[in-house]
């Protein structure tokens, strides 16, 4: 991971910018792009990822999971935040809780995202692009659920260390779950945001209290409510509170 690293001050999204690059010409798996500043950063559900430059980490990889099942990506999705979980919480005193699907939370606040675009042809996953955006030194924020490694340490991380870390962690990671470990799972219900906590939740069928208590082998969420169990895929169900 990292073998092949592109430092560019900023683009417009270093997700779009390792997509493009790798449509061109095939990139090595493991090839790395990060910048300080992106002026289109993207987030899940088509959302916009904004943070301030030059202090926080935005960077992108490539991988080649062409031994994953597409039935089973959910796989890659937890090996990745299990890694990036780690390694902030190695960063503030605070628990590190990921949120399904594959946000990094610490006190009912996000610090971090995670997105993953899969290329899947012929049944294979070809091309796997993972952006991940960490929320490090920033010390103000517009959204009210966002947070930084800083506010939770009151320290300046060093980005560089931290980048260092995760890249160690990454790949160290996603050897394992190529070697077919069987723990994520349970690792990633360990540290899952909410799980076995009743909270408000919002679907098609509207409002309603739930509990989760699962995510089954295709990453849908389970919640039990009123003793029977739901399923939801990503979009399907968002957090009320
Ligand atoms: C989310 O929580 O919505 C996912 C956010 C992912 C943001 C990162 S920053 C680096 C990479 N480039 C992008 O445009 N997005 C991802």
């Amino acid at each position: 991971m990292g073998q092949k690293l592109v430092y560019v001050p900023e683009c417009h999204s270093t997700s779009s910018f390792l997509n493009e690059l790798n449509n061109q010409s095939q990139l090595p798996e493991g090839t790395v792009i990060i910048t300080d500043h992106q002026t289109a950063g993207r987030g899940q559900r088509g959302n916009v990822w904004e943070a301030e430059a030059g202090k926080n980490l935005m960077f992108s990889f490539l991988l080649r999971p062409s031994f994953l099942p597409p039935a089973a990506q959910f796989n890659l999705n937890m090996c990745i935040s299990l890694a990036v979980a780690a390694v902030m919480q190695q960063e503030v005193p605070q628990s590190v809780r990921l949120k399904w699907p594959n946000d990094i939370f610490v006190n009912d606040k996000k610090i971090g995202g995670i997105l993953i675009e899969n290329q899947i042809q012929a049944n294979t996953i070809t091309a796997s692009c993972v952006g991940i955006g960490l929320n490090v030194n920033q010390e103000r924020f517009s959204h009210p659920r966002a947070a930084s490694l800083h506010n939770f340490s009151q320290l300046t991380h060093d980005r560089s260390e931290v980048f260092e870390q995760l890249l160690k962690k990454l790949e160290d990671e996603y050897l394992k779950l190529r070697a077919g470990a069987t723990d994520l799972k349970q690792r990633y219900l360990k540290i899952l945001y909410k799980h076995q906590t009743s909270g408000r939740f919002a679907s098609a069928e509207g409002e309603f209290t739930g509990t989760i208590s699962d995510v089954d082998d295709h990453g849908r969420l389970c919640v039990e409510v009123h003793g029977a169990m739901r399923r939801y895929l990503f979009k399907e169900i968002t957090f009320l509170e």
